[in-house]
């Protein structure tokens, strides 16, 4: 648990974060939606704020009046419960509110947020700050990954000129492989710290005996893949990651191309670079992660293994895939409310991935922590560990 002046602390630095990401922005950056799961970084200001008026200041202060009235329309995301919003794919259609005016929105709940927690912090509103935290924190990783989308697939690809750095290049060691040994572990986050709850219901699961590699795969071996046909052999993908695959012809990793017979790849703070064999692979789907894990005669590690090894493992470069579907843990329970629209009801035709990545925020990620994602995304900086 984190105490109280801490935690006021810790909300006024990750609201600063999140400007900070958005420094380098230009005003049209700010605005544009190029695929429906890439959100306007505008819109990411917006809605985290909404999240804490709604949330906090709207039943939680008194006298408190709504910066605006229309904009939970816009700023809602998926809580239906809460009321009606714009469909997703219309958040890069707004040139309304402007920059300027979420900028100021952003001024107003965060002071007002900064009143009431001089005030008073009474339990509920300490907890619904905490997931609102936290909540912004994803949001952060997500604003850069939907920065680098809009940027890197701009024809110009312009580069991120902030004083952020994200280290995407990383050398792997040599690789060995971890053996774990049958038995019975326990799953899922214990103490007092913070957790989602779709980390909690800690159980015990009987795992086989086990092999699990040091490293995350490399740029190299996906080039062997590919050059070795990856792509084009029916029998290493499922049915639906084939179809994925010849619908949106991949023939490469996210953010790859061949150029002049050489590979290379767009990164945010360097922009187009050739591509380095020895550094981590990223931006692949599950669809590509088990393909390869296939050609290689191997598997993807199911979540419970990778918990139980993560501890003499070097993660937090890449998320990475699991061969585990996202499932509610024994005992599961949703919030009460509006909250518990938070992760339960996207716990269908969805993977887990482990770890963490260049773009996760500082302080945000644990060995616990479950991401998950539809099947073909990979516009996070996704990859893969092997098991056997
Ligand atoms: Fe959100």
């Amino acid at each position: 648990m984190i105490a109280i002046e801490n935690l006021v602390q810790f909300f006024i630095e990750t609201r600063e974060h999140t400007e900070n990401i958005c420094k380098p922005l230009e005003i049209e950056d700010y605005v544009v939606q190029p695929i429906a799961d890439v959100s306007p970084p505008k819109w990411h200001l917006g809605h985290t704020t909404w999240f804490f008026e709604e949330f906090i200041l709207k039943h939680h202060k008194e006298g408190y009046t709504l910066f605006s009235e229309d904009f939970a329309f816009v700023f809602n995301s998926y809580y239906e419960s809460v009321g009606k919003r714009v469909v997703r794919t219309d958040r890069g259609n707004l040139s309304r509110p402007t920059v300027d005016q979420v900028y100021a929105y952003r001024t107003y709940v965060t002071q007002a947020l900064q009143e009431l927690l001089e005030e008073e912090i009474t339990p509920i509103v300490e907890k619904l700050l905490t997931i609102g935290i936290h909540h912004e924190k994803q949001h952060q990783e997500l604003l850069v990954t939907d920065i680098k989308y809009i940027l890197g697939n701009n024809p110009l690809t312009p580069i991120y000129e902030g004083e952020l750095r994200f280290r995407e290049s990383k050398k792997e060691t040599l690789q060995s492989f971890i053996t774990i040994n049958e038995g019975v572990y326990e799953i899922g986050h214990t103490g007092e710290d913070f957790c989602y709850d779709n980390e909690l219901g800690r159980h015990k699961v009987y795992l086989h005996d086990y092999q699990i590699s040091n490293t995350l795969v490399t740029n190299g071996e996906w080039i062997a893949f590919i050059e070795a046909g990856g792509y084009q052999e029916t029998l290493l993908w499922h049915s639906e990651g084939w179809d994925w695959v010849n619908t949106h012809e991949i023939t490469a990793p996210m953010y790859w191309y061949l150029i002049d017979d050489e590979w290379h790849q767009y990164t945010l703070n360097n922009g187009l670079q050739k591509i380095n064999p020895d550094e981590t692979l990223a931006h692949i789907s599950y669809y590509e992660a088990f393909a390869f894990a296939q050609w290689k005669g191997m598997r993807l590690p199911t979540e419970f293994e990778w918990e139980v090894a993560s501890s003499q493992l070097d993660w937090g470069d890449r998320w990475e895939w699991t061969e585990s579907s996202y499932l509610p843990y024994p005992g599961y329970t949703k919030e009460e409310g509006a909250l518990g629209e938070y992760n339960g009801k996207f716990m269908v035709n969805q993977k887990v991935l482990r770890g963490g990545s260049v773009a996760t925020p500082p302080k945000h990620t644990r060995h616990t922590y479950r991401n998950f994602f539809q099947t073909g995304l990979r516009w996070q900086f996704t990859g893969l560990r092997l098991a056997k």
